[in-house]
């Protein structure tokens, strides 16, 4: 499936770029979240390809998956974390942004309505109900792309020595002890668990492993596995009275999918 939307990726380029220069300390940031960009982009590309929507909904999930994190810029620049609860709500600021900068003025209308929904929900707990199929399929796209990607990210971040960096964990602590209680749970009742009850990074990498019962498509859940980057961080939780049943359980999970 051929569908192009370079004008597209260029603008979003020399955007990150213009935003980039306003910050005076430390990009690395920022750098990350372009990068991510492009992955979750890629991601939703191979999504497109085994499912093959209708080339419409296509074009507009693939501008959904670039345009998807495009408020992160200015979330940075003005607060300095990614914490949405403690800033600003990322996928409807985007919304925002794509309006203000006309970014879907030369697309159809009902095509620019999908991107602009499927941004504006990619961030939310859930879907709401009632979804128009094509708006949920864009979405679901968006965000099982985005969640495989943060995969990648936590992994290979959490994979080097120490320190952590806060932003990248969420300014969790990562202390070793008691910890592990609300996430723990919903791992072990096969449940996605949530941002707000993660206590420390361990919990970050089970609320991780949990998003496996989150995925959408045959594609995602294959990439999930094959990428080992669940794997990885799963096994990278000790297995002690606090996490080791939700270990076994979710790699048990992942390990009948592979
Ligand atoms: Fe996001």
């Amino acid at each position: 499936m051929d569908i192009d939307i370079t004008e597209h990726e260029e603008w979003f380029l020399s955007y990150v770029e213009r935003e980039m220069e306003k910050e005076a300390n430390d990009r690395g940031p920022m750098e990350l979240k372009r990068r991510h960009t492009f992955a979750v982009l890629a991601n939703a590309r191979r999504m497109v390809e085994s499912e093959r929507p209708r080339p419409e909904l296509a074009r507009a999930t693939l501008l959904a998956a670039l345009y998807h994190d495009v408020a992160r810029f200015e979330q940075y620049l003005q607060y300095h974390t990614f914490r949405d609860r403690e800033s600003l709500n990322h996928g409807r600021h985007g919304v925002r942004i794509l309006k203000e900068e006309k970014r879907l003025d030369g697309e159809p209308r009902q095509l620019a309505h999908m991107v602009l929904s499927a941004v504006g929900l990619h961030n939310s707990f859930a879907l709401p109900g009632g979804l128009p199929g094509d708006t949920a399929f864009a979405a679901h796209v968006v965000r099982d792309a985005d969640k495989l990607d943060i995969l990648r990210v936590l992994d290979e971040h959490l994979s080097k020595p120490g320190p952590y960096s806060p932003t990248v964990v969420l300014k969790l602590p990562d202390t070793p002890g008691r910890c592990g209680g609300k996430v723990v749970a919903a791992a072990l009742e096969r449940r996605v668990a949530a941002y707000a009850d993660l206590t420390c990074v361990n919990d970050f990498r089970v609320l991780l492993g949990t998003w496996f019962f989150d995925m959408h498509f045959a594609e995602s859940r294959r990439q999930f596995v094959t990428d080992g980057h669940g794997l990885h961080l799963l096994k990278g939780l000790p297995d002690d009275a606090n996490y080791g049943e939700a270990r076994a359980l979710l790699l048990a999970e992942l390990e009948k999918y592979a």
